[in-house]
């Protein structure tokens, strides 16, 4: 652990100021160095003030993606432990991409930027990534699968993000078939899933998660405003993006392992668990088709189950509406 991190540890245990003869002595440099961390510290987004002959005392932790400050809250043993984070990107796919081509990125590295000039939903749609809002990020999976057992990652991910945002806001999101993240019937995250794979072997998956999450309302536009949502806008506690992505990471780690090992069947009973669309009468619109009948659930390789006037029909890939509802946004 850094001397920064060490310092931010010792300060959100204290009960009362440490002094800069305390941290000193704790972490074995002069005051003088001590005093250039706070400083530091300080620029990095952290609060930390500092009070005359009583000492230094910890308002707030910073909110800014830098590996540093995330290697406070991170409890994993390979995800996200390589983390490249950006003040702008085109889009993490791309980057994630183009990183893959020219070096070797360990399974569970990831890739983070505060704004993306180009984000990508599903079917090409743009991706809305305001600046500072949301977190933007394409994790690299390398998993020990073959390409035809891969489809379910979807499912998997987005359960495992649901399961994050529940332990970090306590909100639970709704899940809707294939990659939808909801609260109430709005969009709030997305996950997008590009596999890298010659017939025999995965090369790598990409998988791309935008969350909505410092929004306000009035941050989303006219055409956003109706279809879209954040997380802080149901949460009355401040979301710290650093801890949201710290137990994506975790809840991704132990998922994608039990996936490897399992498959997609100790999932499905959860995923249907989730998702209010399961018993709903939907729209699902294929390549080939439209569908219109009632959700029912998931099979064990993670197709959706429409029961519809012709019978059960098994549906691999599409876009799903909930009837009367305006929810095919990317
Ligand atoms: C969807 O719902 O259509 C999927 C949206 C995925 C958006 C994320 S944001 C991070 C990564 N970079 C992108 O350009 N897209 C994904």
């Amino acid at each position: 652990m850094s001397n920064k991190a060490k310092i931010i540890e010792y300060l959100a245990q204290a009960s009362t100021p440490l002094s800069g003869e305390q941290l000193s002595q704790q972490l074995g440099v002069s005051r003088t160095m001590v005093w250039k961390y706070i400083q530091l510290l300080n620029e990095e987004g952290y609060s930390i003030q500092a009070i005359k002959k009583k000492g230094y005392v910890l308002h707030g932790l910073s909110n800014q993606l830098t590996k540093e400050n995330l290697d406070y809250y991170l409890t994993t043993r390979h995800f996200a432990r390589e983390f490249t984070s950006f003040e702008t990107c085109n889009s993490t796919q791309i980057v994630a991409n183009e990183q893959l081509l020219q070096r070797d990125v360990a399974h569970g590295a990831v890739f983070v930027s505060e704004e993306q000039t180009a984000g990508k939903g599903r079917l090409n749609r743009p991706w809305s990534s305001s600046k500072g809002k949301g977190l933007w990020m394409t994790w690299v999976l390398k998993p020990n699968l073959l390409p035809h057992e891969a489809p379910p990652i979807t499912l998997v991910v987005a359960l495992a993000v649901a399961k994050a945002i529940a332990t970090t806001t306590g909100i639970q999101v709704d899940i809707k078939w294939p990659n939808d993240l909801l609260i109430d019937g709005k969009k709030t995250g997305g996950i997008l899933t590009e596999l890298q794979a010659t017939p025999d072997k995965i090369e790598a998956i990409l998988v791309g998660i935008g969350l909505n999450v410092l929004h306000e309302s009035n941050d989303f536009g006219v055409d956003l405003s109706s279809i879209a949502t954040s997380l802080q806008l149901h949460c009355e506690q401040p979301v710290n993006r650093l801890q949201l992505l710290a137990a994506v990471a975790s809840e991704l780690e132990s998922a994608v392992e039990q996936f490897e090992t399992s498959g997609f069947q100790p999932f499905q009973h959860q995923w249907e668990q989730h998702s209010k669309m399961i018993g709903q009468e939907i729209t699902a619109t294929t390549v080939r088709e439209t569908i219109t009948g009632t959700a029912v659930g998931l099979n064990e390789f993670g197709a959706l189950l429409v029961s519809t006037d012709d019978g059960v029909r098994t549906l691999f890939s599409g876009d799903v509406t909930l009837s009367g509802k305006l929810d095919s946004l990317s």
